[in-house]
């Protein structure tokens, strides 16, 4: 018999035919009642087994995790709470699992227990539906770039340059660490390496993302990137993915109209492809929230919190702005901020963008026009000479979820920036060859892909929301 997915069985009018179905086992009630659950949706099938239908030895393998094959009749169920059910005609034990053993017993298990168990949590309610829900960000991506005439270029992931100019890198070599090669001062002679020259795992795809972007027109990235930074934060991961457009011709304005419309897509297609996971991750969320003091809840569910941000817009306010209602703000008068805003210039920490898109306008806020102090090299300089045009998309419980900027088109202007920074010119040299045959106004943005999960799917931990995270002392699986 041809297995059937237990989605497509569900969704199955029940006339007594045969069907086979294979899974795992969640529950075993009575002797009779198996919860089998094969990955395909968040529902169970239940398979109801006769009683003397099989053998007493058969049924003491039927344990919790236990891998099977059933075949029987599919019949309208008398049971709540779900249409069909399977009368059991042949059953077979495809993995057994010793139920002493096993260590996803059926009750609720804590994410910090879960975590140490990453290559068996996949079979929890929550991941799964976790896990699904990412799929489907992932197609959606695709998806809205694809239906706008956007190119996937795949950027590299080892490479020579430093995009951000902001170090934590992690280093790629061959070389034995033990006993290097070395140059006439002792020092190690990268020279010898694999690719003749120091190289890292890459920060960012988009310095040579903005190549094709002044080629094809529009181009994205999604792969995944590193950093080295020692950050232990419930949204900070080692190797993360991110997703960066670049588009020849948009300038800041048409930079943060895009950014908006795509993330609103994206929380609209899950809204109404993931439905049933996300009831589950509501439910999941509002237990959660119970277990905190009420002034620490959120005012909307998860899925009331989606719909809100889907259907408007985001609040735009310029970084200047943003630093007035900032200083006037009460956890700032009152010292209640960590971190106190004083002047023009600071960097904003997350206690105050949350401040801004929770508290102040509740409602998502892009930031943009920041201090060029601040802000990468490649951001373009405003005419005020003190700010550029950079944006951060701020969301409600993540913070930055998007940042991004339009880029200095001007080849004077960013040989300049370079120099004050003490960036290497030299190994800019493609970068700024950019500027100088054929450049155009041109912008982007990169989108945190886990920041986005977390917030579709109301998690709470990054480490949560991607299989196998890595993070400062953790490499494990
Ligand atoms: O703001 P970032 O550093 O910007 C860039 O990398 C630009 N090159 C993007 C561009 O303009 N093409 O990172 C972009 C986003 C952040 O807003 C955040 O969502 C996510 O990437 N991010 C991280 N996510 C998880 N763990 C980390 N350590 C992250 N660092 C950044
Ligand atoms: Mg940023």
């Amino acid at each position: 018999m041809k297995r059937i997915k237990i989605k497509e069985i569900l969704l199955t009018k029940p006339e007594g035919q045969t069907v086979t179905a294979k899974g795992w086992v969640r529950t075993f009630r009575n002797n009779q009642f198996i919860s089998l659950n094969d990955g395909s949706t968040i529902n169970n099938l239940q398979a109801v087994v006769e009683l003397n239908s099989i053998t007493d030895e058969t049924l003491k393998r039927i344990t919790t995790g236990a891998c099977l094959s059933v075949t029987g009749e599919l019949i309208p169920s008398p049971a709540k709470g779900q249409a069909v059910e399977l009368k059991v005609k042949e059953l077979e034990i495809l993995g057994d699992s010793d139920a002493e053993k096993f260590p996803l017993q059926p009750k609720k298990h804590s994410l910090e227990f879960l975590r140490e168990i990453a290559h068996l949590r996949s079979r929890t309610n929550t991941f799964s539906a976790v896990m699904r829900v990412r799929h489907a960000m992932a197609f959606a991506v695709h998806k809205f770039f694809n239906d706008r005439g956007f190119f996937y270029i795949h950027t590299p992931i080892i490479t020579g340059s430093d995009a951000e100019g902001a170090g934590a890198m992690f280093r790629v070599t061959t070389l034995d660490p033990n006993n290097p090669p070395r140059d006439e001062q002792g020092k190690v002679n990268f020279k010898e390496d694999f690719f003749g020259r120091e190289t890292n795992l890459t920060v960012s795809g988009q310095l040579e993302g903005e190549t094709y972007a002044l080629a094809l027109g529009d181009i994205y990235t999604f792969g995944p990137t590193f950093r080295a930074e020692n950050s232990n934060t419930t949204r900070h991961l080692a190797e993360f993915w991110m997703i960066e457009p670049e588009m020849a011709f948009y300038d800041i304005g048409d930079n943060m109209q895009l950014a908006q419309e795509f993330l609103q897509y994206l929380v609209r297609y899950a809204l109404e492809n993931c439905a049933e996971d996300l009831e589950f991750l509501n439910k999941r969320a509002l237990e959660e929230e119970q277990s905190k003091p009420q002034d620490q809840r959120s005012e909307l569910s998860l899925i009331d919190r989606l719909k809100f941000v889907a259907d408007n817009d985001f609040q735009r306010l310029s970084y200047t702005e943003a630093i007035d209602i900032l200083k006037n703000s009460n956890p700032n008068k009152k010292k209640k901020f960590q971190y106190l805003i004083d002047e023009w210039g600071v960097d904003l920490q997350s206690e105050h963008e949350r401040y801004l898109v929770e508290k102040h306008f509740k409602k998502p806020v892009i930031l943009y026009n920041y201090p060029k102090d601040i802000k990468a090299f490649y951001m373009r300089q405003n005419d005020d000479n003190k700010t550029v045009a950079a944006m951060d998309v701020l969301f409600p419980g993540i913070g930055e979820i998007i940042g991004g900027s339009q880029r200095e088109e001007r080849y004077e202007r960013l040989v300049k920036r370079v120099n004050e920074l003490n960036l290497p010119e030299k190994e800019l040299w493609w970068y700024l060859d950019l500027r100088k045959f054929g450049s155009a106004p041109h912008s982007g943005f990169g989108l945190g892909f886990e920041r986005l999960i977390l917030f579709v799917t109301g998690m709470t931990n990054i480490r949560d929301v991607i299989a196998y995270p890595r993070f400062p002392g953790n490499a494990e699986f």
